[in-house]
């Protein structure tokens, strides 16, 4: 339903809101990134770092670009438009959010290349399931390195690199397609809850089956000296892609809010279920890692080869190993729905397209760079887009977009957000915003105003040049 005066879909509710606003900020970001990085960067003194980031830089961040979709009711640089005209402030400012949509475009073109992954291993379990049965570890009689070929096995092979991409793209574009109320809050209204009961339950097992009290002392023992500045900026730039910070998204989702939902209190729900499930998220997979006596560092591989091989050892393997993927599933599509929603409000409310159309234009445009992406990983894995920038001129195409993405844009975008809301906006408009009073009120504002802005800076000064 169109809200009163706004000409767009609100949110039906709070709790459809937070649901929406959690189903973004939980996804591949906190069930693959979150641990990958975590076992790279020595474990304990990560994870502290890392909450530290979510408080100090990630949750004012986060209230500070909810409370801007909130006032401008409206995609992000409409939004960022409005307050900046409301505090008689110069409207160029909206480029900090222009940014953030091409950002978000750039994000979710590469992020279905990895639902596409996520798609190949449902697949996998399912298939397993028929010729293993229930009740046995999964992949009965293959060898560890059989398993562990079966990403790179999926990177050699183009073609169906290219259609999990785009089958991932399509059910994404579907549901932004349908609209706020029949589309993305359906799909958080239902997926998310069903994403809790499949990841309690697998924590669960993996603190009964695996190697818990290992896991624990791994994530949660906080040897000091593993601080160093390359842990620290992999932490912060971990928090800020799990929050959905800097490229706009939650903004857009800020503008569908109504106007009596408590913004800080919202954002603190945000923050706190983003975190737990990315704590909890280490708790499900090291625990099943370290009972098969595999290593916690090896990266990317962890979700995609190192878990499946641990489930070949476990009671009910490939059941388990389905619900695994089915729940990551789940959490990928609440996040990519985000990340299209963003440029696809942009694209309709600007150009005057209906929203299907803009969906679709948007959806295309990622498909092409999504193909590329697909295909970076052997067809045209000596592609160097960006090789003439010393920070990414070994990446790939793939990598190039995750690296100008999470290296640039989405510091950039929240250096812009903090300076514009905690300097240039009206400070009355910003207060009657952000349901904050007292002494949070002024811890609020010194974060914003100086802590966030200086130490982002120097996260993006160290993330080019250091
Ligand atoms: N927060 C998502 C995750 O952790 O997977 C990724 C993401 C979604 C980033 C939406 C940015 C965004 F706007």
């Amino acid at each position: 339903m169109a809200a009163a005066g706004t000409g767009h879909e609100n949110w039906s509710s709070r709790t459809a809101f937070i649901l929406a606003a959690v189903g973004s900020a939980v996804g591949l970001g906190n069930m693959w990134r979150f641990p990958a990085e975590a076992g790279e960067n020595g474990g304990g003194a990560f994870v502290l770092f890392y909450i530290f980031c979510v408080l100090l830089i990630g949750l004012p961040v986060l209230l500070s670009e909810v409370l801007i979709g909130r006032h401008g009711q409206a995609n992000a640089p409409e939004s960022v438009r409005r307050v900046a005209r409301d505090s008689k402030a110069s409207e160029g400012w909206s480029i900090l959010a222009s940014m953030g949509v091409f950002a978000a475009f750039l994000i979710l073109s590469f992020y279905c290349v990895v639902g596409g992954w996520v798609v190949y291993y449902i697949g996998v379990f399912v298939s397993d399931l028929f010729q293993t049965g229930l009740s046995g570890g999964a992949f009965e009689g293959r060898a560890a390195s059989d398993i562990e070929g079966l990403l790179p096995g999926l990177f050699g092979n183009g073609g169906l690199m290219v259609g999990l991409n785009l089958g991932f793209l399509a059910v994404t574009m579907f549901f932004v397609a349908r609209g706020i109320a029949s589309g993305i809050e359906w799909v958080a209204v239902y997926l998310m809850p069903l994403f809790f009961v499949l990841f309690l339950g697998i924590t669960i097992y993996g603190a009964f089956t695996g190697n818990f009290s290992d896991a624990v002392a791994y994530l949660f023992t906080f040897d000091f000296s593993k601080l160093t500045g390359e842990v620290m900026l992999a932490a912060v730039g971990q928090a800020f892609f799990s929050l959905s910070l800097g490229v706009a998204g939650m903004m857009t989702y800020g503008a569908y809010a109504n106007r009596d939902t408590n913004l800080a209190e919202t954002s603190g729900i945000i923050a706190g279920a983003d975190t737990a499930v990315a704590m909890l998220a280490g708790l499900a997979i090291f625990p099943i890692v370290f009972a098969a006596g595999l290593s916690a560092s090896v990266g990317p591989g962890l979700m995609f080869q190192s878990l499946p091989i641990a489930f070949q050892a476990m009671p009910f393997g490939s059941l388990i190993g389905l619900a695994f993927f089915v729940m990551v599933f789940f959490a990928a599509l609440t996040s990519s729905v985000s990340l299209l929603e963003a440029p696809t409000a942009y694209v309709f409310e600007k150009f005057s397209f209906s929203r299907p159309v803009a969906t679709l234009i948007v959806g295309l445009g990622a498909a092409v760079l999504g193909v590329l992406s697909s295909l970076s990983f052997n067809e045209i894995a000596e592609f160097r887009p960006l090789g003439f920038i010393p920070t990414f001129a070994e990446a790939n195409f793939f990598d190039a977009l995750d690296g100008v993405t999470a290296k640039l844009f989405m510091p950039i975008g929240a250096i812009l957000t903090c300076i514009f809301v905690g300097w240039i906006a009206d400070a009355k408009l910003i207060d009657d915003e952000n349901g904050l009073d007292g002494v949070l009120h002024q811890t609020w504002r010194v974060l914003v105003r100086f802590v966030c802005p200086v130490a982002l800076t120097v996260i993006l000064l160290v993330g080019l040049f250091g």
